[in-house]
């Protein structure tokens, strides 16, 4: 038991941990030792640090880079599997953007690469992109978004899921672009999209914002081409015969 002297020392040092595991450690010299319990010490802070970090960016599944499967990836020449999944795109603050059909892992290979940078210390945001774009719009209308952007700011990748399921408001889509354009050349981000360039417009409205907002995005970014098939539809279907699914109208 640590006596209430070392505990208030502990306390006042704020080395929370050490009076929990100090008397866990085997005393064979006061080096060895107080190596050991200092090592306990940073072990803890930085496990809570990654536990903070994933909590704050968000992420909607945790995902591994593990279980993804990179062979329906079509990854350019301006990278490789090994650099992508060693993060060596954050260093030099570049995008990956991934596009592809629904269902065929981008959502999945963002979240993992994002969940691996937070345990390497790294902070991220995860946002689908409508949410983001009416976050931001509620913001601008409490006049607290400069705030807001300055926690943005904060972060070391952006990741923004879906952009293209949904129209974006007109303001909310002048606000997005406004976070594009903070992170240019300044933090990476990862955009998801089951939209080509050429069909951004139907999401920004404007042409010129678009087109502003893709000469940002695709400027130091790998563009990874997704090219199977839906996993869920392919699951859903497993044992059923089909490997298709025929959607009508009414
Ligand atoms: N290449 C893959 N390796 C392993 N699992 C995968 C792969 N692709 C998809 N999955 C799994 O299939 C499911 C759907 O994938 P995900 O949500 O990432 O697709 P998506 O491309 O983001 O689809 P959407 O465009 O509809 O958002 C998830 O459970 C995911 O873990
Ligand atoms: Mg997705």
């Amino acid at each position: 038991m640590a006596s209430d002297l070392l505990k208030a020392y502990c306390k006042e040092l704020k080395l929370g941990n050490v009076p929990r595991v100090y008397d866990q450690f085997e005393f064979q010299d006061r080096h060895q030792y107080l190596t050991a319990v200092l090592g306990a010490e940073l072990e803890m802070r930085r496990q809570n640090r990654i536990k903070r970090l994933l909590k704050k960016a968000s992420f909607i599944n945790l995902k591994t880079l593990e279980d993804f499967d990179f062979q329906t990836v079509t990854v350019p020449e301006s990278t490789s599997v090994a650099a992508l999944t060693d993060l060596l795109f954050l260093e030099k603050k570049q995008n990956v953007l991934m596009l592809g059909a629904v269902g065929t892992g981008k959502t999945h290979l963002a979240t993992a690469l994002g969940v691996k940078a937070c345990l390497q210390g790294t902070s991220v945001r995860f946002f689908r992109a409508v949410d983001l774009a009416n976050t931001l719009l509620e913001k601008h209308k409490n006049d607290t978004l400069a705030r807001y952007m300055r926690e943005l700011r904060r972060c070391e990748l952006l990741i923004l899921d879906e952009v293209g399921f949904v129209p974006l408001h007109r303001d909310g889509a002048e606000l997005f672009f406004n976070v594009i354009a903070d992170c240019y050349e300044r933090r990476s981000v990862i955009v998801t999209s089951n939209l080509e360039f050429g069909q951004w417009t139907s999401v920004f409205g404007d042409t010129r914002l678009t087109a502003a907002l893709v000469d940002r995005l695709v400027h130091h970014a790998h563009i990874l081409a997704f090219t199977g098939e839906s996993y869920r539809l392919r699951r859903a279907l497993a044992g059923t015969g089909q490997n298709k699914l025929e959607l009508t109208t009414a």
